[in-house]
């Protein structure tokens, strides 16, 4: 069984909505202190009333996608308000669908700022020796469309490949500060992000059927944030149901 305490602080990012918001219910409702950040201050409130302790949960609304330097600094600044913090739970994302056609690099980079640039600088202030406890964690959400060539994904897809990349090249040079770092690459979750795509006609509206949780992705993020995970770094551990070995269409 999984438990933190109070005094195990979370830093989760996209927390106003699905998999990020699922994470941080999950965490607080198993005994840890949460720091919530999202653009949208209301939802943030909506979730920290939601939660079950929801003395513990502390929001912080940012926009990830500017001033991208100076999230490293914000992180320490938010250790010195909360205490050092136990583990970070990237979560904040968006989708971006177009093809190579009329990608440009002003589009290139903004996929890039949002999805891989502003998740390395979180975690450049995470590994201040001010900023992180003794034995910490790190879990950022990927996604399984950095491993196949789904049309249309360019942006996205090699954003969240780069980012499993540098997940593994993190896990290696903070292993010596004791800190852990895994990404996790869900499949198709529904949220509020496919619920979107669907009613552009970007998603197949079928595929919801076999679509998981956030609560599923959520479960993984608590183990990988526990002592019960003190012997998993530098992983991408993937969560689609079996949905990309043969002859599966989710069961479960
Ligand atoms: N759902 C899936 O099928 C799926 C599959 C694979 C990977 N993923 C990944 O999982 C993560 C979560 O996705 P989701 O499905 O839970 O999406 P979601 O429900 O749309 O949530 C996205 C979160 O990101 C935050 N966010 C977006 N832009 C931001 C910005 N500029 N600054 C700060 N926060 C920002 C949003 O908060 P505000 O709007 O309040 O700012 C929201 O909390 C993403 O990284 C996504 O790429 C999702």
């Amino acid at each position: 069984m999984i438990s933190f305490s109070k005094e195990d602080i979370f830093l989760v990012t996209g927390a106003s909505s699905g998999i990020g918001r699922a994470s941080a219910l999950q965490l607080n409702e198993l005994g840890a202190s949460v720091i919530i950040t999202g653009r949208r201050q209301e939802k943030l409130q909506e979730v920290k009333d939601e939660a079950v302790n929801s003395e513990n949960i502390f929001i912080e609304s940012r926009d990830l996608a500017v001033d991208i330097d100076s999230h490293a600094e914000w992180v320490i600044e938010l250790s010195k308000k909360y205490g050092k913090l136990k583990g970070l739970v990237l979560s904040a994302g968006v989708s971006f669908v177009k093809p190579l056609s009329i990608v440009d690099y002003s589009s290139l980079k903004t996929a890039q700022d949002i999805l891989l640039n502003a998740q390395i600088m979180l975690i450049k202030g995470f590994s201040n020796r001010k900023a992180h406890t003794g034995q910490s964690s790190v879990v950022i959400i990927a996604s399984d469309a950095a491993l196949y060539g789904v049309k249309g994904l360019l942006e996205y897809s090699s954003a969240k490949a780069a980012l499993i990349t540098a997940g593994k090249v993190m896990a290696n040079e903070l292993y010596s500060r004791s800190i852990r770092v895994n990404t996790i690459s869900p499949g198709l979750i529904l949220t509020p992000m496919v619920e979107e795509s669907v009613k552009k006609g970007e998603t197949n509206a079928d595929a919801v059927q076999y679509a998981g949780k956030p609560e599923y992705v959520a479960n993984m993020v608590s183990f990988l944030l526990s002592e019960k995970a003190c012997w998993i770094t530098g992983q991408n551990i993937i969560i689609d149901g079996g949905n990309s070995l043969p002859n599966i269409h989710n069961k479960f």
